[in-house]
């Protein structure tokens, strides 16, 4: 079976302060990207990689990808406003014999062959998705403005990360409907009565939002 991966890597960085997409961030001496890239292309179970980055910043990436040696980047495409819209690009260019699409933040770099092979595992076992997950280490309450409405029981809740692997064509149709403000892609395989798995995340798939994450994942990597 073939195994596209997508990398949504054209998130601006606004909140990382720099002038440059997140992707291109520094993470100790290289570009963020260069991380995810290089790991996904070592990974036994990915054929093929097409990554979506901001536009200008194609022709980067590309470059970027012959020098980490990461030879399974097959595109480097146009990402869009949201998300899913650069998620959806990436899978235009994914061929229809792919059987199996991984979606992966360019933001969590330490995406490792462990939570790769639990997420393909169950669309073996008839699921239509798989995302990785952790347990809510923090109480959870909903809010208003400033003020505490309720305190969510967080028995049931787990928090989503990437990377998640789907059955291409329903990613694909899932990627028809409407994606406005879908914040993932399992959101969207959900959404149209597809079945999605959870298995086990990882602590290391921290996603990069503020300027102290990239800290955490430079330290993690020299631990
Ligand atoms: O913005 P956020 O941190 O939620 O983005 C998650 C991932 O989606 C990041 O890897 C980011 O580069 C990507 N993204 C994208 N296109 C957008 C917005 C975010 O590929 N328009």
């Amino acid at each position: 079976m073939t195994v596209w991966a997508v990398l949504a890597a054209a998130g601006s960085g606004e909140r990382l302060g720099l002038d440059r997409p997140k992707a291109f961030a520094n993470l100790r001496v290289r570009p963020l990207l260069a991380e995810p890239l290089e790991r996904l292309d070592a990974s036994g179970w990915v054929d093929a990689i097409v990554v979506a980055v901001p536009a200008g910043w194609e022709e980067p990436a590309i470059l970027l990808a012959e020098e980490v040696g990461a030879g399974k980047v097959v595109a480097a495409v146009t990402g869009g406003a949201t998300r899913a819209d650069s998620v959806r690009a990436a899978v235009e260019e994914v061929p229809d014999d792919a059987a199996i699409i991984l979606v992966h933040d360019a933001a969590r770099p330490l995406v490792d062959d462990a939570v790769i092979e639990r997420v393909l595992r169950p669309l073996a076992e008839g699921w239509h998705g798989a995302v990785p997950a952790l347990p809510m280490a923090d109480t959870v309450k909903r809010i208003r403005g400033t003020e505490v409405v309720e305190t969510v029981d967080r028995s049931d809740l787990v928090a989503a990360q990437t990377p998640q692997a789907f059955l291409a064509d329903v990613l694909r149709t899932a990627l028809g409907g409407d994606v406005a403000g879908a914040t993932d892609c399992a959101s969207l395989v959900e959404a149209a009565d597809g079945r999605v798995a959870v298995v086990p995340g990882d602590r290391r798939l921290v996603k990069v939002t503020e300027p102290d994450d990239l800290e955490l994942v430079a330290s993690m990597l020299a631990g």
